[in-house]
């Protein structure tokens, strides 16, 4: 109690600790999900590998420096998809197991299994590719529990109308990530050498391990430090009146959700943004090195580029739209699709504009920018929309399409491997630009037409029925629980 009283007047909410802690952990998961397409640039013999492939040598145009092993482009892709298979194995499972055990414990572990695979990562690379392959799996395990876990902490933690907030500020922090991951790595691995990247960045993120163990708890209940008892109550009282129970277990309304058509378009532009997000995040740095021919820190650095603009996007555009909102210019409905038009009309123009300035650096560097920025408009768009039309089972929502949204991420560095082994040229990458710009066309044409920011009927039905159980089974009081399903509905 003591401990309560001395945070009074001072300080920033808990939530937004919370917040900016997921954020962190966020990002050095998404650190690690990129850093592997840097690391491997460094990490191969590119002389030996174009020598197998019978291509020609320049030595006058070759930029990037020579590292220990000779993998092609075809492993090259396995490895980095490699990473997808462990997502979409943890993916499944991970909604149950941040609400069934604990949220706060799967983030912590998830992060921590990214780190322990990190350390592991030089000697396993040095040992076998296969066992490379293996860390990288594992990295993806942990990886694929954060989105459902936070989105479990988003709901004992947030007040319905700062939903949003949280949850952009917690998300962006994929984009920071990126950043971070980019520049450090492509710095290490120019002046200290490739191993470093593993060897540093798993032991900065122990720290938030720690702090991640010692400052946050599940819920504000169990919330000991850090937190008023004015905002204990305020949540208390707000999500009182909401669903806060776990509702996803058995009774999970599968036949409405596979009938209805706005989660089907949230669907659609779930997996067709990520087809572009991965083309971004993990061959960007190859189309650099193999057809502008940049240095690997220049790189990095451009490379991180559109990332940090997402960033600042991403809170720019979020917080506009929820002030539209509030002054009732726009509905749900409308600033979703304005944050999905974003995140797809405008990289898809970008990725036109890139495959047609072949080898002006200055040019395909501001379209990708530009690009990369707009992507940002996803989190206040299709992807805060699980919320909006179930808020009952947005976590299995979430769980559900970004499995499917994960298949791009497996399935890309093995098609552009394919692709470009033994023929990177402008004209093989510019028919993987154009792959992409038609599922950007998918996407803008699908959610534009039947997105929807409206509650659907089955998110009521079903928590109905999940009440009237829970209620028998566990004596609450009836009255309580029966008002959920008309204040669950989500003002933003
Ligand atoms: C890369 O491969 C070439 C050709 O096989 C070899 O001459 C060179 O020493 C290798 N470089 C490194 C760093 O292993
Ligand atoms: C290597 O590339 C440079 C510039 O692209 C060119 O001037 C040179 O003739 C090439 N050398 C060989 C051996 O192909």
């Amino acid at each position: 109690m003591a401990i309560h009283e001395n945070r009074h007047g001072g300080g920033l909410p808990m939530r937004y600790m919370m917040a900016i802690m997921g954020s962190i952990g966020m990002a050095i998961i998404y650190g690690f999900k990129v850093n592997a397409s840097v690391a491997i640039v460094a990490m191969v013999n590119h002389t030996a590998v174009k020598l197998l492939s019978n291509e020609t040598v320049n030595s006058t145009t070759k930029s990037v420096p020579d590292g220990p092993f000779v993998w092609n482009e075809p492993l090259q892709g396995l490895i980095k998809a490699s990473y997808f298979w462990g997502y979409l194995v943890s993916l499944i499972p991970a909604g149950r197991m941040s609400e069934l055990l604990s949220a706060k414990w799967v983030m912590n572990a998830s992060v921590l299994l990214n780190v322990i695979a990190s350390l592991l990562s030089p000697v396993a690379a040095q040992m076998h590719y296969s066992l490379f392959i293996a860390m990288r799996f594992i990295q993806g395990l942990g990886g694929g529990v954060t989105f459902p876990a936070m989105h479990v902490m988003v709901s004992k933690w947030a007040p319905p109308s700062e939903r949003s907030v949280l949850t952009s500020i917690i998300y962006a922090g994929t984009a920071l990530g990126t950043v971070i991951a980019l520049l450090l790595s492509g710095l290490l691995a120019d002046h200290f050498g490739w191993v470093w990247i593993f060897y540093v960045e798993g032991s900065l993120c122990l720290i938030w391990c720690t702090a991640w163990w010692l400052m946050v708890e599940d819920s504000p209940e169990k919330q000991k430090w850090f937190i008023t008892l004015e905002e204990k109550e305020l949540i208390a009282s707000s999500l009182n009146q909401s669903l806060h129970k776990s509702s996803h277990s058995a009774s999970f309304p599968w036949r409405d959700v596979i009938k209805s058509t706005p989660f089907l378009a949230i669907l659609v532009a779930h997996f067709c943004s990520n087809v572009g997000w991965y083309m971004m995040l993990i061959e960007l740095p190859n189309y650099m090195n193999q057809i502008l021919k940049f240095q690997l820190s220049e790189n990095a650095g451009l490379s991180a580029m559109p990332f940090l603009c997402m960033w600042i996007f991403t809170m720019v555009l979020s917080k506009s739209l929820a002030v539209m909102q509030e002054k009732t210019w726009i509905s749900v409905t409308v600033s979703r699709k304005i944050g999905t038009l974003f995140a797809s009309a405008v990289p898809m123009l970008c990725l036109i504009g890139v495959s047609y300035v072949d080898h002006n650096r200055v040019m395909a560097v501001t379209f990708m920018t530009i690009g990369g920025t707009c992507i940002g408009g996803m989190y206040c768009g299709f992807l805060a929309n699980h919320i909006d039309i179930a808020p009952n089972f947005a976590g299995t929502l979430v769980s559900i399409t970004n499995f499917f949204a994960t298949i791009p991420g497996l399935t890309i560095p093995i098609v552009v491997g394919k692709l470009t082994e033994g023929n990177s040229t402008s004209e093989a990458w510019r028919v993987i630009f154009f792959i992409t710009v038609a599922f950007y066309l998918v996407e803008m044409l699908i959610y534009t037409m039947f997105g929807t920011g409206k509650e659907q009927p089955w998110n009521n039905v079903n928590s109905a029925e999940v009440h009237l159980e829970e209620a028998s089974e566990q004596t609450v009081p009836l009255k309580e629980k029966n008002t959920n399903g008309k204040v669950v509905s989500y003002k933003n």
